[in-house]
């Protein structure tokens, strides 16, 4: 099967994007990036992606007056691309129905919780407040409504009683940095089909904490 090319799109510090760099440099991995697209000029990722001679593309969203123009803006820079997946990292935009429609099954997003547990912003914050023992992350497709969608995979992580937001984000990132590449090999390599609001690996429906 061919190697499966992967546009990422970030808005900020990139270390996911820097995972998948890392995992893609392998030569055995069965995706490569072939593009990584930034909202944001000053986004420290697209230094990241220039030090590993990747193709980088600014589309500033404050040019933009509707979101729609800015999605269009995206798409075609995607199509362009020929990016079999499009990998959201860290992207701080919300996309529209339209872009997300059309991208079916071929955008994926990591969440740093355990979706569906503390969906949006400010989630180390929420979880520590919530007094959980357990987070951890999420790699899901992407569906219109906010950090929904069916999940690819998920990896859990202990929450401390001394944790602060920085102490329990730190652990929660090194997690994140093993679930997507390692998501992103078992759509490479075919092996994830959706049925409905779940995922199927190989055929079966599995735990989704299989990462
Ligand atoms: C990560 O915690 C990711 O889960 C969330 O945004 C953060 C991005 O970090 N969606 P980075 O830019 O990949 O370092």
């Amino acid at each position: 099967m061919a190697d499966l090319g992967l546009a990422v799109l970030i808005s900020g510090r990139g270390s996911n994007l820097q995972a998948l760099i890392d995992a893609c440099a392998d030569p055995k991995f069965p995706a490569h990036i072939v593009r990584v697209i930034s909202n944001r000029l000053d986004a420290q990722g697209l230094d990241r992606a220039v030090k590993a001679g990747i193709a980088t593309t600014v589309i500033d969203h404050t040019n933009y007056s509707a979101r729609a123009a800015f999605d269009a803006a995206l798409s075609a820079e995607i199509d362009k691309s020929q990016a079999g997946l499009v990998c959201l990292a860290g992207f701080m935009r919300l996309l529209g129905d339209d872009f997300v429609g059309s991208l079916e099954n071929r955008l994926i997003n990591i969440h740093p919780s355990l979706l569906p547990a503390f969906k949006g912003l400010h989630v180390h914050q929420r979880v520590i407040e919530a007094g959980v023992k357990v987070s951890g992350c999420t790699v899901h497709f992407v569906r219109p409504e906010t950090d929904a969608g069916p999940i690819i995979g998920q990896s859990e992580v202990p929450v401390r009683e001394d944790d602060t937001p920085d102490t329990l984000a730190a652990r929660v990132l090194e997690a994140e940095h093993k679930c997507y590449p390692a998501a992103v090999r078992l759509i490479a390599e075919g092996r994830v089909d959706v049925d409905g609001d779940r995922v199927l690996v190989d055929g079966n429906s599995v735990l989704a904490n299989n990462l």
